[in-house]
């Protein structure tokens, strides 16, 4: 009988567990084939951002928790590194996957390939071709070094080719996150989150904002154009305990009847909010990509995007990181309706299938921990 492969998912934060949930499922069900190792950084560790994501998406507990928390990129990524390493010279895997692009990815891939153990990256080959960002930062230097680059949209081949990647490397299988949606939609859509939160469906607006610019000034311009809107439409804003800590310290001065400030959500109740909004406005990326899914229209407040796809053939508008830009959401949302969405391609559901067939095919190199001087 052929070895079972040895499969460690690397998860840090929230988008991750969207993403690799649908993979570790699909992984157990093929028990014959795979073994699956889990291991949590504990990037993000509140209840809000973790925990619950576990038990909604039924993803088992896991195998390691690295306990990492919160830091600069360089003691995070240090951290996680760190902390790894023994890790992945005890369970010796035969293939780690890391997802996305958070600082969780970045480290986990470095460490990885240091041990000579291949590296698959989900979500691989997708750039907004801006290095301000940190996300971008770690993308790049995930796909650099990983033995399989999954990718999820046709630009992202073509972004992977034109920086030297090997064709044989990349496999298009789709969207694992758009897989956990799908999977979800029944329950999503049986949750009734915008009743229980006394909102008519259609008639309001989702905000989620929670990326390194919500510390600065940036933050207050958004609340005080929300606050205008909201006379207008309705707001229901969870917030990220980082962008929490920047209004905590400038206070919020609003009428907060129309203007939901709550703690941040879990998986089934924010995707009910989504799917019963009239649109969304965020700084999100998998946001982008759900909406496109839902026929919900997306309004992304940031300079750029990493996920064009999103704008050519689904519901997402780039804004820009320009607040001012709020005031326009009414019309933006008028001219919306007009529009033709299509469904990316591979965005099936069936993504994490692809993925275990690629991975089943994979050929075996023999235990990692043989080469670690
Ligand atoms: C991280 C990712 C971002 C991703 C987001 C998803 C990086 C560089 N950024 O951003 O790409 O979109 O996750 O949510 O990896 N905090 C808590 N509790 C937690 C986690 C964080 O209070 O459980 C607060 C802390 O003050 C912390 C701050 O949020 O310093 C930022 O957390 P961090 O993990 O560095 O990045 P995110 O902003 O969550």
């Amino acid at each position: 009988m052929a070895k079972r492969r040895k499969v460690l998912s690397v998860v840090g934060t929230r988008p991750n567990l969207m993403k690799i949930a649908p993979i570790a499922a699909e992984l157990k069900r093929r028990g014959d084939e795979f073994e699956h190792v889990l291991v949590h950084t504990g990037q993000h560790y509140d209840r809000e951002l973790s925990e619950i994501f576990f038990k909604e998406l039924a993803l088992s507990d896991p195998d390691y928790s690295l306990g990492v928390g919160s830091g600069s990129h360089a003691q995070q990524t240090a951290a996680v590194m760190e902390r790894l390493e023994p890790v992945l010279l005890e369970a010796e895997p035969d293939v780690v996957l890391v997802p996305g692009d958070v600082n969780s990815t970045l480290a986990a891939a470095i460490a990885t390939s240091k041990l000579q153990i291949p590296l698959g990256h989900v979500e691989a080959g997708l750039r907004s071709f801006d290095r301000t960002l940190p996300e971008e930062l770690n993308r790049v230097v995930a796909d650099q070094l990983s033995q399989l680059l999954f990718t999820h949209s046709p630009e992202a081949r073509d972004n992977l080719l034109a920086e030297g990647c090997p064709t044989e490397a990349i496999h298009d299988v789709g969207n694992t996150m758009i897989d956990s949606l799908l999977a979800m939609l029944e329950r999503i859509e049986a949750r009734g989150a915008p009743a229980e939160r006394g909102l008519e469906r259609g008639a309001y607006l989702v905000v989620t904002l929670h990326r390194h610019w919500v510390d600065g000034p940036f933050v207050a311009e958004v609340i005080s154009e929300l606050a205008a809107l909201s006379a207008e439409l309705p707001i229901v804003f969870p917030v990220h305990p980082r962008t929490r800590a920047a209004l905590d310290t400038m206070g919020t001065d609003v009428d907060l009847d129309r203007l939901l400030l709550l703690e941040p959500l879990g998986y089934i109740e924010f995707m009910s909010l989504v799917a019963g909004s009239a649109g969304v406005l965020t700084d999100s990326g998998g946001i982008q990509e759900e909406t496109t899914i839902l026929g919900v229209p997306c309004f992304t407040l940031r300079p750029n995007t990493e996920r064009p796809i999103t704008v050519s053939m689904g519901t997402n508008v780039v804004l820009g990181l320009a607040p001012e830009r709020i005031a326009e959401v009414p019309a933006l949302l008028a001219a919306a309706a007009e529009k033709e969405v299509r469904v990316p391609p591979l965005w099936d559901g069936k993504a994490s299938e692809r993925i275990a067939d690629v991975l089943a095919g994979y050929p075996l190199e023999g235990p990692a921990a043989a080469k670690t001087t």
